[in-house]
């Protein structure tokens, strides 16, 4: 199958990578000279784990191409995705749709044959309807089908999440549709993917739906978190205990510095807009949205508290930029209203990322870089555990703060045991956890975890 993608970003270049690898024949299309010269030079523009490996392979095998020329991709394609981005609009929060519908243009003007034009980017309720008329007008003879095809995959896993989905969710108005879209992914339902056909607006809306109670999931139990710290009781036990109910589930409960990345914020805050515009609010997502934004400034001031009396001139390392481990996506990362927090209060700031560096410098420009975290600890009177990438969970705790002016560690993911932390001669403080210990005291009374 000839399949044409629009938009060579993380969904992009993932699901045209993917597609080209069960088979079928991928151009993936993108306005960015620079991202396509890389591409064909086999750098990938940006850091996925195992995604380089896969697309050497489908470009040595010839089942994907790279190309800036749109007409050329969309060519003879019996299925064109659409995976460009739909940020925060600026002003208003609604999904800036000016790509997407940008893009809808130009597929009409460059459609040479049947085609199934398929909504891949995360767009609100009525965008599908809104791309069928601007096909339907700029090609009015053209025999074109529109679909929504929301994408779940998450970045660092996002090669396992696009083979091995929980469900495809596709909404379609018509058969011919359908029967294209069951081709596309063949060979994932042959794997017993459940497909899940729907109309086009509820497919649409299904994304918005499935973010917004993730997103919520992981406010409510970081606001059980600071009330864990107020009442002495652990939220790691707390998101044990719920958790194993069948009806609640593990997944999306450990308390930390509130959500970022390239989704959940702007994907919320457009799914308040829709409701706003069709006035039947959605009071719950409201209060999420609202709670997290200032939970990221929140835990820089606990930063700050844990500094001591006077903050000002202090320095302090932030271990893990990134939103999330595995990727090198700075969108909205915690990191970075806890760094302006610091810088407001007077404090030096030096950063260690595995990975977001590069993304990370133009948002933090006040912050001294280091190549490892033990350099970012050097002279620094508190280390801060912002995002739990692997190398920094089994840290020498001993040699780290060997090389720190203070001796505050605090672990925004509760990554460490608070007995070793306290061993290794700091100060810790955990989040939701019952109590701050202190070095040589027994402040903490470490248990194990609730067993099962
Ligand atoms: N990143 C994720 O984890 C994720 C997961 C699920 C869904 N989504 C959704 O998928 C969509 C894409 O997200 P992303 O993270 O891949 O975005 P991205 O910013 O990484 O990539 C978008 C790409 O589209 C290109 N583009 C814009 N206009 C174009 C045009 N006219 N022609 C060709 N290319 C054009 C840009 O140059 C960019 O490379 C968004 O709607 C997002 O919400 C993202």
């Amino acid at each position: 199958m000839r399949i044409a993608i629009i938009g060579t970003g993380y969904v992009g270049l993932v699901s045209g990578a993917c597609f080209s690898d069960f088979g079928h024949d991928v151009v993936c299309v993108d306005k960015d000279e620079s991202k396509i010269d890389a591409l064909l030079k086999g750098v990938m523009p940006i850091f996925e784990p195992g995604l380089d490996q896969l697309v050497e392979r489908n470009v040595r095998q010839g089942r994907l191409s790279f190309t800036t020329d749109l007409a050329k991709g969309v060519n003879g394609a019996e299925a064109i995705f659409i995976a460009v981005g739909t940020p925060s609009r600026r002003g208003d929060g609604h999904a800036d749709l000016s790509y997407v519908y940008g893009v809808a243009h130009e597929i009409a003007a460059a459609l040479t044959g049947p085609a199934v034009v398929v909504t891949k980017s995360t767009v609100p309720v009525g965008t599908g309807d809104e791309v069928e008329r601007i096909l339907r007008e700029v090609a009015p003879n053209a025999e074109v089908s529109v679909c929504s095809n929301p994408e779940f995959l998450r970045e660092g896993a996002a090669i396992e999440d696009f083979k091995r989905p929980d469900r495809i969710v596709i909404g379609v108005e018509d058969a011919r549709a359908e029967d294209v879209m069951r081709d596309v992914y063949r060979p994932l339902y042959l794997n017993r993917a459940p497909i899940l056909f729907t109309s086009r607006r509820t497919a649409e809306l299904i994304k918005y739906a499935a973010n917004a109670f993730l997103a919520t999931k992981i406010t409510f139990i970081n606001e059980i978190a600071d009330l864990c710290e107020e009442v002495g009781a652990d939220v790691q036990d707390v998101s044990r205990g719920i958790g194993l109910d069948n009806r609640i589930g593990p997944k999306f409960l450990h308390a930390g510095p509130g959500y970022g990345g390239s989704c959940f914020p702007k994907d919320t805050l457009a799914l308040l807009k829709t409701a706003e515009d069709y006035q039947s609010p959605v009071h719950i997502v409201e209060a999420v949205v609202k709670v997290n934004d200032a939970r990221k400034r929140a835990m820089g001031r606990k930063v700050i508290k844990a500094l001591g009396e006077e903050p000002r001139g202090k320095t302090v390392a932030l271990l893990g930029l990134t939103f999330k481990p595995n990727t090198d996506d700075m969108r909205d990362a915690p990191s970075i209203a806890i760094f302006q927090a610091l810088e407001d209060a007077g404090v030096h700031v030096r950063g260690y990322d595995p990975e977001g560096v590069e993304q990370a410098r133009p948002l933090m420009p006040g912050m001294t870089f280091c190549d490892t975290p033990y350099a970012a600890a050097e002279g620094a009177d508190a280390v801060v555990l912002v995002t739990e990438w692997d190398v920094l969970r089994a840290l020498d705790l001993k040699r780290l703060k060997s090389t720190m002016a203070g001796d505050v560690l605090v672990d925004l993911r509760n990554v460490y045991r608070p007995q070793e932390v306290i061993a290794a001669g700091f100060q810790w403080q955990g989040v939701g956890k019952p109590m701050r210990g202190r070095t040589g005291s027994i402040e903490v009374a470490e248990r194990e975890p609730v067993s099962v």
